[in-house]
């Protein structure tokens, strides 16, 4: 069964065409970071009007890319939600028009479900139940997936994304948006027992994060040291903050799966690219005597395949839209 996916929710045009699930045809990203990084973050307006500009063009070439004849697609996934919702719309409008055109049924996909079948693209023999820690730009969140369609949020953050504080830092640093990858490249050469940094914990919920704290801490370290002329190591200061965010992230997501008693942790969303937090979680697994599974790399940040995966679980348990009400959503729930 293939399945066309399409993903617009943030600063990425995306389509793709997935078989049964795990096997990608065809993957194709428009990145739109160029056009937002001299303002140091997303601007949803721009945003919206490239996804606009790109979205034909993408789902064009992902079809052709996937070398399939007579639009051999069974249904369209999409992304609705959570997101810009000027931005989902574009890719919700789109493929509202797609099945309307072609009779083609149509799938509503949550976009952090689909960041947590990003694992079934890269881990062919992984099914739930499971653990999945999901971090990215928007969201951090511990969830016990207990079946393709049924998740249950058992932690989140009571404020910023662990991505959101990543790129924060970096922007305080001059560094280019988005500023994960920068900052998971200079935490390389970095002291990271330079500072020694907050990790707090939110009173009466041991799996919720709070990331605001950690990154008001080191703004200002950074502000310090600027006001009085110093020259700011931006390396130690990435290692770092870098280390404290494995620490927390391990040790939140180890001791939630103890505590629900569950021996499998799924880790997703744009986050999972970095070097340490991927080290740190394979540590932590061992000793823990966990499996853990992570999707590759190129498969963490937004993409469409990982729609199109979550679109195919979400056919065959049935969830398919039955008619053209379909809206976008900034939050909906899991
Ligand atoms: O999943 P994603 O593409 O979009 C959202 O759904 O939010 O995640 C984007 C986030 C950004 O905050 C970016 O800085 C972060 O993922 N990111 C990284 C790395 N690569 C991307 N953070 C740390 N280390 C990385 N290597
Ligand atoms: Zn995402």
């Amino acid at each position: 069964m293939n399945i066309l996916g399409i993903e617009t929710s943030c600063d990425e045009t995306c389509a793709s065409i997935v078989k049964d699930g795990k096997d990608i045809l065809s993957s194709v990203i428009y990145s739109q970071i160029k056009t937002h990084s001299c303002y140091g973050g997303v601007v949803p307006e721009i945003a919206s009007r490239k996804h606009i500009e790109k979205i034909s063009y993408v789902i064009d070439s992902s079809i052709k890319k996937a070398n399939i004849k007579n639009f051999d697609i069974d249904a369209v996934a999409v992304t609705f939600g959570p997101g810009l919702v000027g931005c989902l719309l574009v890719g919700v409008n789109f493929a509202k028009g797609l099945c309307f055109a072609t009779k083609k049924p149509l799938i509503k996909i949550n976009h952090l479900k689909a960041h947590v079948a990003a694992n079934y693209l890269s881990n062919k023999n992984l099914t739930p139940p499971f653990m999945a820690l999901i971090i990215s730009g928007g969201h951090s969140n511990i969830v016990l997936v207990k079946d393709y369609c049924n998740f249950t949020v058992v932690g989140k953050t009571v404020d910023d994304a662990v991505g959101e504080a990543y790129d924060k830092i970096g922007r305080a640093m001059d560094l280019n948006y988005p500023a994960g990858p920068e900052i998971d490249r200079l935490a390389k050469t970095g002291n990271k027992d330079a500072y020694i940094l907050p990790k707090p914990n939110v009173e009466n919920k041991p799996f919720c994060f709070s990331f605001s704290g950690l990154k008001t801490y080191v703004l200002n370290i950074i502000n310090n040291e600027k006001l009085n002329k110093n020259n700011i190591n931006k390396n130690d200061i990435c290692a770092s903050f870098q280390k404290t965010v494995c620490e927390i992230l391990c040790e939140k997501a180890f001791s939630c799966l103890k505590y629900y008693n569950q021996k499998k942790l799924v880790v997703s969303g744009g986050v999972c690219a970095n070097v340490d937090i991927r080290n740190s979680l394979k540590k932590y697994a061992i000793k823990n005597n966990v499996e853990l599974y992570m999707p590759d790399v190129e498969y963490c940040t937004d993409n469409a395949a990982m729609v199109a995966s979550q679109g195919y679980f979400e056919y065959i348990n049935g969830n398919i839209q039955k008619d053209m009400s379909l809206n976008a959503c900034s939050c909906p729930d899991l």
